[in-house]
């Protein structure tokens, strides 16, 4: 059996604001959930996109045992659609699932049901380059009983938005505090897993640096706050005397970006040296004294690329590469947005194409 599709009777094509689409703020038509209970998961199936009904007890609600997912599918410039390395996005679903105790999702099963879901509502992915069909896929503890211990049912759900730039600097560089008395991750905590909680976790600090004018914090490590984590929804990458650094995944604190991957993969085929390691901010500062610190910037599927012209620590301002978009940064944004909107040749088989 596969997954059955319930169509909408309406559609909520119309009463979407095209030419100001934000991020997160529209949906599309329809969305697949499939539910865990008595020790397996159903096969799913795709209903009109709506409220789901659940009890003030449900688990997710108190104990926060949620973990999701972003990716996005693009137009291709030669028609029909592409989705950007969602095998990776399932595997990393499943790896949050491990350390939430939530049962594992069949990882070919979450890549069909996000193809079948964009087939049926292929109109909403935008046909303007930079926008795209925002893709969520979470997954939470549904079970209505109170007391600290893993659910015992799931529910799984997939819905799309249709999104412009995270960013309202769009690929202008951004302005980031360097964060030094919150934590978002320790080592041995959920950092690596895409969970409800560190983003809970960060969001205080993050207001509090919009307050100041920041568009987000860098996060530290989380005991000497003198390593470089990530930011809030981006794995950061430094450029300092040619060399692109960027913080280590085997400490477990940051999240294995996808965006974060296929850069590093890119820089060593275009010949960039690559140095995956810890680096302490102090090394970050030296190196902009130094006048050796050439680029910085975020990579992840909201922004994809993400400048950062200004750093600020400790009542210090650095400004990087004059405020504007360095070259490295310019050349991956380049190759990654042709690969995924199909105007260049994928040679690492990154893309999955779906014909409309
Ligand atoms: C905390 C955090 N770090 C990094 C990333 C970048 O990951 P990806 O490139 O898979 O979008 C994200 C976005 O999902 C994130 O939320």
């Amino acid at each position: 059996m596969g997954i059955s599709i319930e169509k909408a009777t309406t559609t909520r094509y119309n009463s979407i604001d095209w030419n100001n689409l934000g991020f997160g703020r529209f949906f599309s038509d329809h969305m697949f959930i499939s539910r865990f209970e008595n020790g397996h998961w159903d096969e799913g199936k795709i209903i009109p996109y709506g409220p789901i009904c659940f009890e003030p007890s449900m688990m997710t609600l108190h104990y926060g045992q949620t973990i999701f997912e972003g990716l996005k599918a693009y137009f291709d410039v030669n028609g029909g659609v592409n989705l950007f390395r969602p095998d990776m996005n399932a595997k990393r679903m499943n790896k949050s699932a491990d350390r939430l105790c939530i049962p594992r999702f069949n990882e070919e099963k979450f890549v069909e049901a996000i193809i079948e879901l964009v087939k049926l509502d292929h109109k909403f992915v935008p046909k303007v380059y930079g926008q795209s069909l925002y893709i969520r896929p979470v997954c939470f503890g549904s079970s209505c009983v109170l007391g600290v211990h893993p659910a015992s049912e799931y529910t799984f759900i997939i819905i799309t938005s249709p999104v412009a730039s995270y960013y309202p600097e769009g690929l202008n560089p951004v302005k980031i505090l360097i964060e030094d008395q919150f934590v978002r991750a320790v080592r041995g905590g959920l950092g690596d897993s895409k969970t409800a909680a560190n983003y809970a976790a960060s969001l205080y600090a993050g207001q509090k640096a919009k307050e100041m004018g920041f568009s987000q914090v860098l996060w530290l490590d989380g005991i000497q706050h003198e390593f470089v984590d990530e930011v809030g929804a981006m794995n950061i990458m430094f450029v300092i005397d040619d060399v692109l650094i960027t913080p280590p995944l085997y400490q477990g604190s940051i999240l294995p970006g996808v965006t974060r991957d296929s850069v590093l993969c890119l820089a060593k085929e275009f010949g960039i040296k690559v140095q995956e390691r810890s680096i302490k901010i102090q090394e970050v500062i030296q190196a902009y004294e130094k006048g050796t610190l050439q680029e910085v910037f975020g990579t992840g599927t909201a922004a994809t690329i993400s400048p950062v012209g200004v750093l600020y620590y400790h009542g210090k301002e650095m400004i990087i590469n004059n405020n504007q978009i360095g070259p490295v940064a310019q050349k991956m944004y380049d190759t990654l947005t042709d690969i995924q909107y199909g105007k260049i040749k994928d040679i690492y088989n990154w893309i999955v194409h779906i014909d409309i």
